[in-house]
C-alpha cells in the first residue's frame, strides 16, 4: 500500500488532526476524573507528578504513535505489522495493536456510562433542578441518578448509539465535523467556569493551594502511616488515559495524517491543551468544594455534585449549566470515537466488512460489557468480583473500580512501554529519521530519543515496581 494514503480516508489538514487528536485526548478524562483524582490522592503532588508524566513519559509516547501510525496508516493492528515488517522485526509487535483493542473495549464500556451521567445532567439543568438547591440536595439528585438502572441504561444506551452511528459514517464524514466548532466552545465555557470560581466563591485562594501545593506525604502515605506507590501509579495511569495513549487511539488517527506536518510540535500542542482543560476543571471545581464545605476526596460524583451547585446560583445558570453538560458529552463523544476505531478499522481490512456493520457489532458488545459498570453502581455495589484477594488493591473494587484500574493503571502504562521500545530501539532508523524530520528538526529529535530510551520506559517500570511495594 502507498505510504501517503490511508484507505479509510485523510484529515484534510493538521489542523484538523490536531482537532480530532485534541477531541480524543479532552474528555471526561480531563473534566470529570481528573478532579476526583486529584482529590482522592491528596491534590498538589498528586498534580505535579500528573504534569511530570505528561512531559517525560506522555509525549514521547504520543510522538511516537503518531510516527508509527503515519507510516503505517492502517489500524493499529495491522500498521504495527506493516512498520515491524518493514524494519525487519517480529510480526509478534502487532500485540501491542491488540491489546490496545482489549483496553479499547474495556474503557470505552464504562466511559458510555459516565458519559451518560453527564447527557442526564443538560435536562436536569435545563429544568432548573439545580436553581437555590443545597449542597445536600443535590448530592442527592446525583445518588439516584446512579442509584437508577433504568435511567442508567438509558443514557448509556444513547451515548452509545450516537458512537456507532458517527464511527458507521467514517472518518471525514462524522469525526471531523463534530471537533471543529465543540473543542474550541469547550474550553470557553471551562475558562468562564474558573473566572466565576475566582470571583464568587470566596475559596479560590484554598481551591488553588489544594491543587498547587505538593504535600508528598499526602501521595505517598495517604492514611498517615503506610508507605503506598499507588497514588503515583495512578497519577502516571492517569497521564496515559487522559492523552488517550498506550492503546492505539492516537497511532490510528495518526494513520490519517498528512505527511509533512511535524510530530513534535503536535504532540506538544495536543497535550499542552489536555493538561490546560484538566487544570482548568481543577480550578473551577476545588473552589466549590471548599466554599461548600464539600470533601475533595469523595469520589466520581464529584464533578456532578459540585458544578450544579455554582450553575444554581449564577444568573442564567439553568442555561449554563446544561450548555456546560452538552459540551462535556460532546467532549466525551470525540473520545469515544477514537475508542471504538482502531478495532472498527481493523475489521474492515481484514475480514473486509462493511463499516457500518461493523460500527454495529463493535459497539454492540461494547454495550453489553458496560452493564457490569451500570450494575456498579446500584444492584452489584457490594459485589467485590476480587475480594479474595485480600491486601491487594483489588479486593476493595466493583467490577466499574476494577476495569477502571487495571486499563489505566496497567494496560495503557505496559502498551506505552512497548511502543517506545519499539520506537527507540526497534524501528527501522530510516522511517524514524523521515517520520520525524531529523533533518530540519535535529533538536526535538534527539530530545526525544533520550526520552524513548532512557526515561520514559525507566520511568513506567519504576513507578509499576514502586506501587508493587518493591521500594516499600
Ligand atoms: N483521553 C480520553 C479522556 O480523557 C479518554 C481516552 C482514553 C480516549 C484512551 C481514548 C483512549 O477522556
Amino acid at each position: 500500500m502507498s505510504n501517503n494514503v490511508s484507505a479509510h480516508g485523510m484529515w484534510s489538514s493538521r489542523w484538523v488532526f490536531i482537532l480530532a487528536a485534541t477531541g480524543s485526548a479532552v474528555g471526561i478524562g480531563n473534566i470529570w476524573k481528573f478532579p476526583y483524582v486529584a482529590g482522592e490522592n491528596g491534590g498538589g503532588a498528586f498534580v505535579l507528578v500528573y504534569l511530570a508524566c505528561i512531559a517525560l513519559i506522555g509525549i514521547p509516547v504520543m510522538m511516537s504513535e503518531i510516527m508509527i501510525g503515519r507510516h503505517g496508516r492502517q489500524s493499529p493492528i495491522n500498521t504495527m505489522l506493516a512498520v515491524a515488517r518493514d524494519s525487519g522485526r517480529s510480526s509478534l509487535w502487532s500485540l501491542i495493536g491488540w491489546m490496545g483493542v482489549v483496553a479499547g473495549f474495556l474503557i470505552l464500556s464504562y466511559y458510555s456510562v459516565i458519559a451518560g451521567w453527564a447527557m442526564a445532567y443538560i435536562p436536569y439543568s435545563m429544568s432548573g433542578m439545580f436553581t437555590d438547591a443545597s449542597p445536600e440536595a443535590i448530592g442527592n439528585i446525583f445518588n439516584n441518578l446512579v442509584g437508577n438502572v433504568w435511567l442508567l441504561l438509558m443514557w448509556h444506551t444513547i451515548f452509545m448509539g450516537v458512537v456507532i452511528f458517527v464511527i458507521a459514517r467514517g472518518v471525514q464524514n462524522g469525526l471531523e465535523k463534530a471537533v471543529k466548532l465543540l473543542m474550541p466552545a469547550l474550553f470557553i465555557l471551562l475558562f468562564a467556569m474558573v473566572v466565576y470560581a475566582a470571583f464568587a466563591t470566596g475559596q479560590f485562594a484554598a481551591g488553588l493551594k489544594f491543587l498547587f501545593t505538593p504535600d508528598f506525604g499526602k501521595l505517598f502515605y495517604p492514611d498517615g502511616t503506610n508507605f503506598s506507590g499507588q497514588g503515583v501509579l495512578t497519577a502516571m495511569g492517569l497521564a496515559f488515559f487522559s492523552l488517550s495513549i498506550g492503546m492505539g487511539a492516537i497511532m490510528m488517527y495518526g494513520a490519517y495524517l498528512p505527511k509533512g506536518a511535524s510530530v513534535s510540535s503536535t504532540a506538544i500542542t495536543i497535550a499542552g491543551a489536555d493538561s490546560l482543560v484538566a487544570i482548568l476543571a481543577g480550578m473551577a471545581i476545588f473552589p466549590i468544594v471548599f466554599a461548600n464545605g464539600l470533601s475533595p476526596g469523595q469520589g466520581p460524583g464529584l464533578v456532578f455534585q459540585t458544578l450544579p451547585i455554582a450553575f444554581g446560583q449564577m444568573p442564567g445558570g439553568a442555561f449554563w449549566g446544561a450548555l456546560f453538560f452538552l459540551l462535556l458529552v460532546f467532549a466525551a463523544w470525540t473520545s469515544a470515537f477514537s475508542l471504538l476505531e482502531p478495532v472498527v478499522a481493523w475489521l474492515v481490512e481484514n475480514r473486509g466488512m462493511k463499516r457500518s456493520v461493523t460500527a454495529f457489532l463493535c459497539g454492540g458488545a461494547t454495550w453489553l460489557l458496560g452493564l457490569l459498570t451500570v450494575f456498579s453502581f446500584n444492584i452489584w455495589a457490594d459485589v467485590r468480583p476480587l475480594g479474595f484477594l485480600t491486601d491487594t488493591v483489588f479486593a476493595g473494587q466493583t467490577f466499574f473500580d476494577f476495569i477502571d484500574y487495571v486499563t489505566q493503571n496497567v494496560m495503557l502504562p505496559i502498551g506505552g512501554l512497548f511502543i517506545v521500545m519499539f520506537a527507540a530501539w526497534f524501528i527501522a532508523r530510516g522511517i524514524r529519521d523521515e517520520e520525524l524530520d531529523v533533518t530540519n528538526e535535529p533538536l526535538m529529535f534527539n530530545i526525544w530519543l533520550f526520552l524513548v530510551r532512557y526515561v520514559a520506559p525507566v520511568g513506567i517500570i519504576l513507578v509499576t515496581l514502586n506501587a508493587i511495594g518493591l521500594f516499600a
